[in-house]
């Protein structure tokens, strides 16, 4: 049975990029993997938090696991801290990991781009490694992810393959990313060609937005000057973002979407966008705030993750 393990970090509110790239899709292999998801709690102390604000995403991100989908019956979800073999093998597997190759690394040149070099810290320098540990650690063989994360995966490859020349076929498994064909980077609503992220407030929709808001957003995306909804990601990079919102919601090819907006307007068009985020984001946050409400399945990772904080107050 293969082995699949993937996690999110709960630095911040999660978005529609992270819930169409990612969290929506970790379900789908439960029934016929073994599925292990964590919260990526030490990964998210690799830029500053507060960790009031990381005890509350932790939970919250734990919630938004439970409402996708995931049944814990079914799949592991665990918190990263709380299992201390994570940080083990980061000791042991940074020696094999050189900093040539991490300083290449494209999340951590965009991350440590603004910042100076003396507050810098060598966690985000050093995060490949650690997501490394993550997957090996599980002998994982399926690493669900959305594009961004590619780099990571691959350079995980890098290292099963130095270690496994040097010690033996076999000393550890290789991991395969699996991204989806539609969906697997979403684009800002305000600028489509960068990236939706948690720190975009204008661009992103929140999993947790209010439905008139999602509705706003959508209907004010930015398009282009033209009237054809046509998927183009050179000319139209906002009506081929919504495009592959509505597509990966639908689950259907960019090209049966496109044919179902033949002779559209752009606002009529981004009228049936709205309605198809919001028939999935309403149902999704009332399971959350049931789950949230009930605080079932939630305390051991709320436990695990006010350990991390009482580790950080110490320090
Ligand atoms: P992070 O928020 O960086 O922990 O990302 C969690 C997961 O969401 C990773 O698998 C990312 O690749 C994925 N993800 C984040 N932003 C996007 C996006 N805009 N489009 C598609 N996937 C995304
Ligand atoms: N780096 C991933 C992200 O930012 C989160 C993550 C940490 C992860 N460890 C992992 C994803 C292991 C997959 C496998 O999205």
């Amino acid at each position: 049975m293969a082995r699949i393990l993937s996690g999110i970090k709960p630095t911040g509110k999660l978005t529609l990029g992270n819930y169409i790239g990612a969290l929506k899709h970790f379900k789908d292999f439960q029934d016929s993997g073994d599925v292990y998801i964590f919260i990526a709690d030490l990964h998210a102390l690799t830029l500053p938090i507060d960790p009031e604000v990381l005890r509350i995403n932790s939970r919250d991100l734990a919630a938004f696991y439970l409402a996708s989908g995931l049944d814990p019956q079914k799949a592991t979800i665990f918190t990263q801290s709380s299992v201390p073999e994570h940080a083990e093998l980061n000791a042991i597997l940074q020696n094999y990991l050189y900093m040539g190759e991490l300083s290449r690394m494209t999340q951590f040149k965009e991350k440590s781009m603004h910042m100076k070099e003396n507050a810098i810290g060598l966690g985000l320098f050093a995060y490949p490694v650690l997501m490394a540990a993550d997957i090996v650690l599980y002998d994982a063989d399926i690493v669900p992810v959305g594009e961004d994360q590619i780099q990571h995966v691959e350079i995980t490859r890098d290292l099963v393959h130095r270690i496994n020349s040097r010690y033996g076929e076999g000393t550890l498994v290789l991991p395969n990313y699996k991204i989806n064909k539609v969906g697997a980077r979403i684009m800002s609503l305000s600028d489509p060609n960068v990236k939706m992220s948690k720190s975009d407030p204008k661009g992103d929709i929140f999993l947790l937005d209010e439905m008139p808001v999602i509705r706003k957003k959508i209907m004010s995306a930015v398009t282009d000057m033209g009237n054809e909804v046509k998927y183009d990601k050179e000319n139209k990079p906002g009506i081929s973002n919504l495009l592959t919102i509505y597509a990966s919601l639908r689950e259907i090819s960019i090209e049966e979407a496109e044919k179902q907006f033949v002779g559209y307007r752009y606002g009529d068009f981004k009228k049936v966008v709205a309605d198809t985020v919001i028939g999935e984001l309403e149902p999704f946050q009332n399971r959350y705030r049931e789950i949230i409400a009930s605080g079932e399945y939630l305390d051991r990772s709320e436990e695990h993750t006010s350990e991390l904080q009482s580790h950080h107050d110490l320090v």
